[in-house]
């Protein structure tokens, strides 16, 4: 069985007390629902991080994560934060290779796939992102496209490394835009993404690797893309920022 995951990206938002707020809304929310099968991971900005992870305290099945970390392993790189930082505070996840730092920070298909193994090395399981531009789903060149983005930074893992990697889908059309794909185009997507992972790692391997999907996701959609039986979980923007909203898609699922 995949793990299911509900990852909330809180991108560069959140005062000190409003993430404190919502972290201890969804901790709270979490335990009062007894969810239990589906893991929830929040990625704050940094400074988030070590009291997000106080709040979160032993509450099993909510997890923090990073939204990047440095290629680099130490050293004299000012402004940069490590895998190995991260791992050191307690933090499962990292973001890596998400559309905005491909676009804004110039990250390439080479550089993600150090970061990757940085993060892996540090014992952090990467979200790794992939998706296509509007323009490259129009030209109907998309699976290529995002297969290509797979191939490039992730197929030089070992089946074992692998295994640690979670995937999320990611269509930049859909990102902050209000128009999510639809839960069709999803599947199609994800169940290409799951066979080109096969391919290259066997099907028990590709199997167990969680894809999720991201992208305008909230709480009147998420309930059938996350049907799809390929669909393994939601990396959720702006929907993530109110407890309630991301409440309704944990339970949605
Ligand atoms: P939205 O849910 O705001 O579209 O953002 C999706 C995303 O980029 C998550 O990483």
């Amino acid at each position: 069985m995949r793990k299911k995951i509900i990852a909330g990206n809180w991108k560069m938002n959140m005062t000190f007390e409003e993430g404190q707020k919502l972290t201890s809304e969804i901790v709270n929310m979490y335990k009062d629902e007894n969810i239990q099968d589906v893991t929830v991971v929040l990625n704050p900005p940094f400074p988030h991080i070590h009291p997000v992870k106080k709040l979160i305290g032993e509450t099993s099945g909510v997890a923090v994560g990073a939204q990047n970390c440095s290629d680099k392993e130490s050293g004299a790189y000012t402004g940069e934060v490590s895998a190995k930082i991260l791992s050191s505070f307690g933090v499962e996840y990292v973001i890596i290779g998400h559309s905005e730092r491909r676009e804004y920070f110039k990250e390439d298909n080479e550089l993600l796939a150090v970061k990757v193994k940085q993060a892996l090395a540090n014992g952090l399981s990467p979200i790794f992102c992939c998706g296509e531009s509007l323009e490259i789903r129009e030209a109907g060149t998309h699976e290529p496209n995002v297969k290509f983005q797979l191939t490039d930074s992730l197929f030089d893992l070992t089946a074992e490394e692998i295994s640690k990697v979670v995937i999320a889908y990611e269509p930049i059309w859909a990102i902050g835009t209000g128009k999510t794909a639809t839960a069709d185009q999803a599947q199609e997507m994800h169940a290409a993404l799951r066979r080109h992972l096969g391919n290259k790692y066997g099907k028990e391997v590709a199997n167990n690797i969680p894809i999720l999907y991201g992208g305008s996701m909230n709480a009147g959609n998420a309930a059938e893309l996350l049907s799809k039986p390929d669909v393994d979980g939601g990396l959720i923007g702006g929907a993530s920022l109110k407890s309630r909203d991301f409440l309704e898609i944990i339970k949605s699922y």
